[in-house]
């Protein structure tokens, strides 16, 4: 495990109280909730499954066989029937499920019926198609209502989604769907992007050219002509032709509440991304009731969480919860600074955004932008703020409350992972008092701790690595195809305990302050990069010999990458190899992960038994003095390394 310095927070003294207007009327306000999750968490979560449809009610809350969990044993239900058929009943039939707002400007509304109807008809189609129960169906879609629908219709004939962001390239979408094996993936001709085209249906032309389980490949004809693309004939189906004529009568499947219901690839500590796998009951328990409570959802709010669905705040925060909630949502396809700076500000203005949910780099971002953009707009409607991804400065934290917020809506700031499937540390707005930069408390039922490597607790305010001691209903049911990985990185670390790969110190209140990972995954602007990930791209092009890849503080997205390469003997770093090599990380892996400097050197600082030193990489990469260099081969390396980045940063 590696380490890296970090900002401490520990003479932050603010505090902010829940206001007295919130509290009357917040859905949780008496503190025993807490206490009495503590004392019987299963009876705690038992309560909550019991708001949702089963088919069969379960016989046993949780089976617990490290590392394997169940939840809500023998149990049977249907994530869409529950997002949907549930609230059709009701006064929810007609109400708002999805306002929807292109780039270009164009608008959608779709009520709970509307989306019951395009989810069936899209289920019949996918049957139509020959996708079975348990089938895996890659999606790669731009943030339009056909995604959700998408993910719905596979949750409703029990088809497991595997949703890949749209911002990934083709060779990363290829190895995603070879991974799940996925039989058909579902796409648009292209999305928006700050005006311009993202061509997804060529990128998926191209994934799948050598891909034999893909059958099928179904198209939103989003941009039309424009995305000049080609449909091959036998494979390709138009979104529309296939679900026109589609009835709105497929049955939701029975499922058993332990069954997949998705995977979703995330990053690690080695060069290949792993498929989180989450399944059905549990997840949707957990989603339903963290929703409900932490964003204290009420019938006429509309929540506004700007993920885009390709990353888990989307499937657990724009799709899952807010539908399993009945709650009407916002979702935008598009760019925060298109055409201008104030889009989103926009946008809370014109549809009365009450909850809005957001990641610190964007609030760093919009800090830059300045005050401005957004007081030119009403967001009076706002009532509470929420925040997650990455620690979040102090300093942003005020900023938010008080240019967004008006100074009178509490920030949730929610810890949680792709792995944990739901949002675990966190202040419940209408009970916990605020400190700008901690996550402050574990979720009711939640237990977690702040430990040394040997598990052992550390005292209040010394850090340590943050671990989980019981099971949660969300939690990762393991990494698709691969056990071994699953209990090695997560359950044998430390063992007996969840372990996160984030530090964490507790204050003396109990509030957690989250410091960031410590292996070697980089948080940038909120999405999780592996340094192995980009290492292996770099070392795929012709030219390199050998890269390490590090993080290094970033003002606006936390932390960005640096890549430190070794050319293959008789090439020239002249010329554009800066440019090819961040090209080509783009064409491997996605624009996200190109590193935002790279230096190339003769040799890279190496131990005696041939380890690249990572942590000295980091000090040059951040300018701070170099660590302990005792057990480097040749301490002129790295001298000389340092000479030349300092040169470099100052050029
Ligand atoms: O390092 C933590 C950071 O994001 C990591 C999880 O990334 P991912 O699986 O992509 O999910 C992101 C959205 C849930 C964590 O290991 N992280 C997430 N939320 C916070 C955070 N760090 C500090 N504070 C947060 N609120």
């Amino acid at each position: 495990m590696t380490s890296r310095p970090i900002e401490s927070s520990m003479d932050e003294r603010r505090r902010f109280p829940p206001p007295e207007t919130f509290r009357a009327r917040a859905v949780v306000t008496d503190e025993r909730v807490y206490e009495e999750a503590g004392r019987e968490p299963e009876a705690f979560w038992e309560r909550a499954a019991g708001d949702l449809h089963w088919f069969r009610r379960w016989d046993q809350v949780l089976d617990w066989n490290l590392p394997d969990a169940r939840w809500f044993v023998g149990g049977r239900t249907n994530m869409a029937f529950n997002c949907l058929d549930r609230h059709l009943t009701t006064a929810r039939r007609n109400k708002a499920a999805i306002l929807w707002e292109g780039e270009p400007g164009e608008t959608r509304v779709l009520t709970y019926w509307d989306l019951a109807r395009e989810v069936n008809r899209c289920a019949n189609a996918l049957l139509s198609m020959g996708v079975r129960r348990g089938d895996r169906v890659a999606i790669y879609m731009p943030m339009i209502p056909e995604l959700p629908i998408a993910m719905l219709a596979c949750a409703r004939i029990g088809a497991v989604h595997a949703v890949v962001f749209g911002g990934f390239s083709a060779e990363a979408l290829r190895d995603r769907i070879n991974d799940a094996q996925a039989k058909m993936v579902i796409t648009a001709d292209g999305g928006y992007r700050k005006g311009t085209i993202i061509p997804l249906k060529r990128n998926v032309d191209q994934a799948i050219a050598d891909v034999p389980t893909v059958r099928h490949v179904l198209v939103v004809r989003r941009i039309g002509e424009a995305a000049a693309i080609h449909m091959v004939e036998g494979r390709d189906r138009w979104w529309h032709r296939a679900l026109d004529g589609m009835r709105m009568d497929s049955p939701a499947e029975e499922m058993d509440s332990e069954e997949l219901l998705y995977i979703l690839y995330t990053s690690g500590t080695t060069g290949k991304p792993k498929g989180i796998v989450h399944t059905t009951g549990g997840y949707m328990v957990g989603t339903y009731l963290t929703t409900k409570w932490i964003f204290d959802l009420r019938e006429d709010d509309l929540f506004w969480c700007t993920a885009d669905i390709g990353w888990v705040t989307g499937h657990s925060y724009v799709a899952y919860g807010p539908l399993l909630n009945g709650a009407s949502i916002l979702m935008y396809e598009g760019a925060p600074d298109w055409p201008e700076r104030d889009r989103f500000w926009e946008l809370v203005e014109k549809y009365g955004v009450t909850v809005f949910y957001t990641a610190p780099t964007a609030i760093r971002t919009f800090i830059r932008w300045g005050a401005d953009w957004p007081a030119r707009h009403d967001l009076s409607t706002l009532r509470l703020l929420g925040t997650v991804g990455e620690p979040i400065n102090p300093e942003a934290w005020m900023w938010y409350r008080k240019h967004i917020g008006g100074d009178r809506c509490p920030i949730v700031d929610t810890w949680w992972q792709t792995e944990t499937g739901m949002i675990l540390i966190t202040p419940l707005p209408g009970i916990t008092t605020l400190k700008p930069g901690s996550a402050t408390v574990p979720f009711p039922g939640i237990e977690a701790h702040v430990v040394d490597e040997h598990g052992a607790q550390v005292p209040p305010n010394a850090g340590g690595y943050l671990v989980l001691r019981r099971p949660w209903p969300a939690m990762l049911r393991g990494i698709y195809g691969d056990p071994a990985r699953f209990r090695r990185e997560y359950w044998e670390r430390i063992p007996g305990v969840y372990f996160t790969g984030d530090g964490a110190r507790r204050d003396e209140d109990g509030h957690f302050w989250l410091l960031g990972r410590v292996d070697d995954v980089i948080n940038v602007a909120g999405h999780r990069i592996g340094t192995m990930e980009v290492e292996s791209a770099l070392v795929a092009h012709p030219k390199v010999a050998e890269a390490a890849v590090v993080g290094m503080q970033h003002e606006i997205k936390g932390q960005a990458l640096a890549a430190f390469v070794t050319l293959k003997e008789g090439v020239d770093s002249g010329g554009d190899v800066t440019d090819e090599l961040r090209a080509h990380v783009t064409q491997k892996i996605g624009a996200i992960a190109r590193p935002d400097r790279i230096m190339f050197a003769a040799e890279l600082p190496k131990t005696r038994s041939g380890k690249i030193m990572r942590r000295l990489l980091r000090d040059i990469a951040e300018g701070r003095l170099l660590g302990d260099t005792t057990t480097l081969a040749d301490l002129s390396v790295i001298q000389g390394l340092r000479e030349r980045y300092e040169e470099d940063v100052q050029d």
